[in-house]
C-alpha cells in the first residue's frame, strides 16, 4: 500500500480527503497546521476524525500562524469550529508532543524514498521542515499541493489567490522555489470537477459512520455552497488527494514554472504561471488540470463506506 503523510487544516473538505486517504493507503501522520480556522480546533478535527476512522494515525500540531503576517481564518465557510459548529463530542486522544515540521523530517527519514506528501493547508509547516532541512525533498517520492489559481479566478478577497496560498504566501514562495518538482491541483481544477447536489447527497446518505459524521460536518458548507449560488459542490482538498492516491485520473496536465506573488498592490499571494515559458525558469509544477469525474466520484464514495453509490 502506498504511505501518505497529509498536512491539512481540518477542514471540511480536508476531512473528506483524510476519510479517502485512510480508505485507499496508509497514513503515517497528519501534520497539522492552522488555516481554515485556528491550530486548537485543526488539530481537535484531526484527532476526532482519526477516532471516527477507527485508525491508529498520528497527529501532529505543527504551526499557529503564517511564518509573516497574520490571515483571515474561512471560518465563514467551515464554521467557527472547522467542522460545521457540530457540536461533537472531543477525542480521547492526544496529539504527539513533537511539533509537526520535526515529524515530517522524521518521517522522510523512515520512509525515505516511499512517501507521498499531501499538503491540503497553507504550506507554513512544509516550509518550515524546508527551511530545517533543505534536503527534505530528495527523501519524498512525491509532494501534491492543494494550492492556487492558476489563470487568476481564486477564492479569496485578494481576488487572484486562492485560500492556501493566500494565507502564508511566505511559505508557498518557501515550497515552490525550493522544491524540485511537485503536482499542483488548484482552485480551478476544483471548480471544473464539482459534485452535482444531488450526487452529493447520496453520497452522504449512507449509513456507515464516516458517512454519518461527514453529513453532519458538511452541513453549514452545503448551505454556504448553496448561497453562493454554486452549482455544484466543490471539495478541493479531496480532488488532491485523489491525484496523490491515484495519478492515473488525471487526464490533463501541463509541467510549468510557477512562482508565488509575494508584493502586489492588488496580487499579493496569487500564483503567477509561465504559461508561454518565456522565463527561463526550470518548470517546477505539473499544473492538474482536468481528471476522470467517473472515478473521481467512485473515490468519493469508498472514501464514505459508499462502494455501492
Ligand atoms: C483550500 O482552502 C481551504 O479552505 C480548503 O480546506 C482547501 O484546502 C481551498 O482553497
Ligand atoms: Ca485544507
Amino acid at each position: 500500500r502506498q504511505k501518505l503523510l497529509i498536512d491539512t487544516d481540518p477542514g471540511v473538505d480536508d476531512a473528506l480527503a483524510i476519510l479517502m486517504a485512510h480508505a485507499h493507503a496508509d497514513v503515517v501522520g497528519l501534520s497539522i497546521a492552522a488555516g481554515n480556522v485556528g491550530l486548537n480546533h485543526t488539530v481537535a478535527n484531526g484527532l476526532k476524525l482519526v477516532e471516527v476512522i477507527g485508525a491508529d494515525t498520528p497527529v501532529f500540531a505543527g504551526c499557529a500562524s503564517p511564518l509573516v503576517l497574520p490571515a483571515e481564518d474561512a471560518a465563514f465557510v467551515h464554521g467557527l469550529d472547522g467542522f460545521g459548529d457540530t457540536v461533537y463530542t472531543a477525542a480521547s486522544s492526544r496529539a504527539s508532543s513533537e511539533h509537526a515540521a520535526l515529524a515530517i523530517l522524521r518521517l522522510s527519514h523512515e520512509h525515505a524514498g516511499e512517501l507521498t506528501l499531501v499538503a491540503l493547508a497553507p504550506l507554513t509547516n512544509l516550509a518550515l521542515a524546508l527551511r530545517l532541512d533543505p534536503t527534505l525533498p530528495t527523501r519524498v517520492a512525491r509532494l501534491v499541493i492543494m494550492g492556487g489559481a492558476v489563470t487568476g479566478r481564486g477564492n479569496t478577497r485578494l481576488i487572484p489567490a486562492e485560500f492556501n496560498i493566500a494565507f502564508d504566501p511566505e511559505a508557498a514562495h518557501i515550497v515552490f522555489s525550493e522544491w524540485p518538482q511537485f503536482t499542483l491541483v488548484d482552485w480551478e481544477a476544483t471548480m471544473a470537477h464539482g459534485i452535482d447536489f444531488s450526487r452529493w447527497n447520496a453520497l452522504l446518505a449512507g449509513t456507515d459512520k464516516r458517512a454519518i459524521f461527514y453529513r453532519s460536518i458538511s452541513h453549514k458548507t452545503l448551505l454556504f455552497a448553496q448561497g453562493e449560488r454554486r452549482e455544484k459542490m466543490l471539495t478541493a482538498d479531496a480532488l488532491a488527494m485523489a491525484v496523490a492516491l491515484d495519478p492515473g485520473i488525471v487526464t490533463k496536465v501541463e509541467r510549468r514554472y510557477v512562482a508565488i506573488e509575494l508584493q502586489g498592490a492588488l496580487t499579493r499571494g496569487a500564483t503567477v504561471v509561465d504559461w508561454e515559458q518565456r522565463g527561463g525558469n526550470t518548470p517546477n509544477a505539473d499544473i492538474v488540470l482536468a481528471v476522470d469525474q467517473t472515478r473521481f466520484e467512485a473515490m468519493l464514495a469508498t472514501a464514505l463506506g459508499r462502494s455501492d453509490a
